[in-house]
């Protein structure tokens, strides 16, 4: 598929742009590993080389875990094209930066509307969605928001690893990039 090692970063930085903006890349939701050994399917908001964007509610239990240990892995799979690219970094959340800012205002308000229930992982009576009940249909209005701003938060993750994948007929190819120090390699599969 690939004979040269740019060639390769260029198609990985390339599939994680198209799989930030396109909300059908299979890659637009790729699983997001802590170091609690858990992991959790999120959406791919933004990316900018080598850093990645994802929003969550800052009162998720994963914020706690990050922010105790920075270290994440990033998984994503493009079963179309037998591509996989796994990624590793150092994450941060922020709440009121510059980035969160423009990240809430970004959003509308059925976005927005899923930081005024209940935190995640609240233990519930029945099935719930967490929402207070006059949200779960309709559309809360700006200013039913206000309180939805103090649990939002962004995900930033700092790339320092990637590992590429491609599963072939003719030889599956693998490479890896240290993102960090500039260097790359091939490696068997
Ligand atoms: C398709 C899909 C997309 C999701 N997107 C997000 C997301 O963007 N942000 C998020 O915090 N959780 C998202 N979730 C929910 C997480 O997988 C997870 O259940 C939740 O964040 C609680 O995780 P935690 O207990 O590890 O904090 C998504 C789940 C699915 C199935």
């Amino acid at each position: 598929m690939f004979d040269s090692l740019d060639k390769v970063r260029a198609d990985a930085q390339a599939r994680l742009e198209r799989a930030a903006r396109d909300r059908r890349s299979p890659m637009h939701t790729p699983v997001i590993a802590t170091g609690d050994a858990d992991a959790r399917v999120m959406v791919l908001r933004a990316f900018d080389p080598w850093t990645l964007r994802f929003h969550t509610d800052a009162r998720a239990p994963k914020v706690g875990v990050i922010e105790a240990d920075p270290r994440v892995g990033v998984l994503f799979y493009d079963k179309a094209e037998k591509v996989q690219i796994r990624v590793q970094g150092q994450a941060r959340i922020e709440r009121d930066s510059a980035v969160a800012q423009a990240a809430w205002e970004a959003g509308n308000n059925f976005a927005r509307r899923c930081y005024l229930g209940d935190g995640p992982g609240t233990v519930a009576q029945t099935a719930s969605s967490g929402l207070p009940p006059q949200f779960e249909g309709p559309e809360p209005s700006d200013e039913e928001l206000i309180p939805a701003r103090e649990h939002f938060a962004v995900l930033l993750v700092e790339l320092t690893r990637l590992d590429w994948f491609h599963l072939a007929h003719d030889g599956h190819c693998r490479a890896q990039f240290d993102l960090a120090q500039g260097t790359a390699r091939w490696v068997t599969p």
